[in-house]
């Protein structure tokens, strides 16, 4: 399975390095495997409103699934998408996770957050230079990032049925149809399992 490195990105690092409080405001963007498991980890921290935000929005019901509250396309508004959540939520989020790695989206998920304590933390990966205008930060915002993370913690939620470690699997084959790309190509999986037997 390959789904370990984006349930830990996403789920522990919420609960661990994000420290999402209950009855909190959360913003995820992007929906893909790390999202999901970051909205997971917000349900689970006890946010009470959970903004799924995503270009595709064949991603919303799964989101859904996770604990996500509501459901923002970034292209169905002509404004930023940081305006329409402050708008949603008088004044900004107080989490937003960067679960797509691009540097766009980390400034976007940065500015939806509130003034004065609100905080914003990159999960997704890119290689290149990023910027953000010295007042986000100066008007009290954290902007931190995160890689990987317990393991331990999440094989034990797991077993005790804390996350939703199956609700993660959309299609199951054999270790011979791993090659077969076309198996993928019409249901862009989040997790994929290879089934050994
Ligand atoms: N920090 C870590 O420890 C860690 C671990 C694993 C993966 N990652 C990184 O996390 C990121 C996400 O991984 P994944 O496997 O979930 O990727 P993915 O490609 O499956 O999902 C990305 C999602 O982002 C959405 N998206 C693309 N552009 C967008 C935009 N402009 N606005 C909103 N949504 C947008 C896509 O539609 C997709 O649903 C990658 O950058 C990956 O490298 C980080």
């Amino acid at each position: 399975c390959d789904y370990q490195d984006q349930l830990i990105a996403g789920f522990s690092k919420v609960c661990e390095k994000c420290k999402v409080t209950p009855g909190s405001v959360c913003a995820v963007f992007g929906l893909g495997a790390v999202g999901l498991a970051a909205v997971m980890g917000c349900k689970n921290a006890g946010a009470s409103r959970i903004f799924a935000v995503d270009i595709n929005e064949q991603k919303f019901e799964k989101a859904k699934v996770f604990g996500a509250t509501d459901f923002l396309n970034p292209k169905a508004y002509n404004k930023p998408i940081s305006e329409v959540l402050a708008e949603m939520t008088n004044g900004g989020v107080d989490f937003s996770l960067e679960c797509v790695g691009n540097t766009e989206v980390m400034r976007t998920a940065l500015e939806s957050c509130v003034k004065g304590w609100g905080v914003s933390i990159l999960v997704g990966y890119t290689d290149v230079d990023f910027s953000a205008r010295p007042i986000q930060l100066i008007s009290g915002k954290t902007w931190k990032g995160t890689l990987l993370g317990g393991k331990p913690a999440v094989v034990s939620d797991y077993m005790t049925g804390k996350i939703k470690l199956d609700d993660f699997i959309t299609h199951k084959m054999d270790l011979e149809q791993t090659n077969d790309e076309k198996v993928l190509t019409f249901f862009p999986p989040y997790l994929t399992a290879f089934d050994a037997y």
